[in-house]
């Protein structure tokens, strides 16, 4: 079968550079088309930077990388310097990147990109703020139905919220982008802290990539261990939650996820619960199902995965 073509957008973040690396180590099963950089961990200057970082470590400057929107539709920006650190990919020392950033507008690329493909067969993995993705929906309003699929890392229930008790992170910096997205019409499969949380770095899994012995290896554990810091104390848990990669993982292999379609709808006036995703999983609402809602992943499996593809980079 030919690989799936896709679009990562995303605001690297260790958590989004595994993410990248896995796709990039998957040529059999995705064709990243491009790599479109969005304000959100850390500013744009830095997550357009880290994207052609973890795309050289691949061995892959040839991949197209993109700079997107340096702000929220509408709010102020919020980074998370608190967990990433400083540049975004504190842990390792990383040289500056070489490859160049191409010169059209990651909003212009993703536009163009569904335009220029048959409708179906381009899905999009925003990993980071849904600003980029919004507002491309905004400005050519005919490519939302061109969309194959959008595969996000974004929101929680049960689980609660990362940044406030009600919201995670990606989902809180731009509500209102989140809100265009999850009401645009696309297909929507979503990773969920509920299912992100149980995809924890144990120190196993983390010697398991330096195992590896290659820089690819050591540079992920360095990574890993910088980031976990932050959860583990938060959480109290035995490693931190790998969020991004979830939403690669299930390209490749979705039979290591299970969730439900359900309604769910983005909070973005109450100051409380600002940038909630308020999912309907028991369907007590007459609201219509618009996103596959993923509640359980098989750890040990993903893991697998990760090692297995990372080794071949
Ligand atoms: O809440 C976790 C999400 O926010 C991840 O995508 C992480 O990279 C940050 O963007
Ligand atoms: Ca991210």
């Amino acid at each position: 079968m030919a690989p799936r073509k896709i679009i990562i957008d995303t605001d690297p973040g260790q958590d989004d550079a595994v993410a990248i690396l896995l796709a990039l180590a998957s040529p059999d099963d995705l064709d990243v088309l491009g790599v479109t950089a969005v304000a959100g961990n850390v500013p744009l200057p830095l997550t357009q930077k880290n994207a052609r970082i973890v795309c050289e470590l691949a061995g892959m400057p040839e991949t197209k990388v993109f700079s997107g929107c340096d702000a929220p539709i509408s709010r102020k920006l919020v980074t998370a310097e608190h967990v990433h650190g400083k540049t975004g990919l504190d842990g390792p020392q990383m040289a500056d990147p070489t490859m160049p950033l191409q010169d059209q507008h990651a909003v212009d690329f993703i536009i163009d990109t569904l335009r220029d493909h048959n409708a179906g067969t381009v899905t999009l993995c925003p990993l980071g703020p849904l600003t980029n993705i919004a507002t491309a929906f905004e400005k050519a309003p005919d490519i939302v139905g061109k969309v194959q699929e959008i595969v996000l890392m974004g929101g929680g229930f049960f689980e609660g919220g990362n940044i406030t008790p009600a919201a995670e992170f990606n989902i809180y910096v731009d509500p209102e982008a989140a809100k265009i997205v999850f009401d645009a019409g696309a297909p929507i499969t979503m990773m969920p802290l509920d299912v992100t949380h149980q995809a924890l770095t144990t120190q196993a899994r983390v010697d398991a990539f330096r195992n590896l012995g290659t820089p690819v290896g050591d540079m992920v554990a360095a990574w890993t261990d910088f980031f976990e810091r932050f959860d583990k104390e938060k959480y109290g848990s035995e490693g931190a939650p790998l969020h991004d990669p979830c939403v690669i993982a299930y390209l490749i292999q979705p039979e290591l996820f299970e969730g439900r379609h359900i309604n769910v709808e983005i909070e973005t006036s109450s100051e409380l619960t600002l940038g909630m995703t308020v999912a309907d999983w028991w369907r007590v609402s007459d609201r219509p199902p618009n996103a596959t809602f993923m509640r359980q992943i098989d750890a040990d499996g993903f893991f697998a995965l990760l090692a297995d593809r990372l080794a071949r980079l």
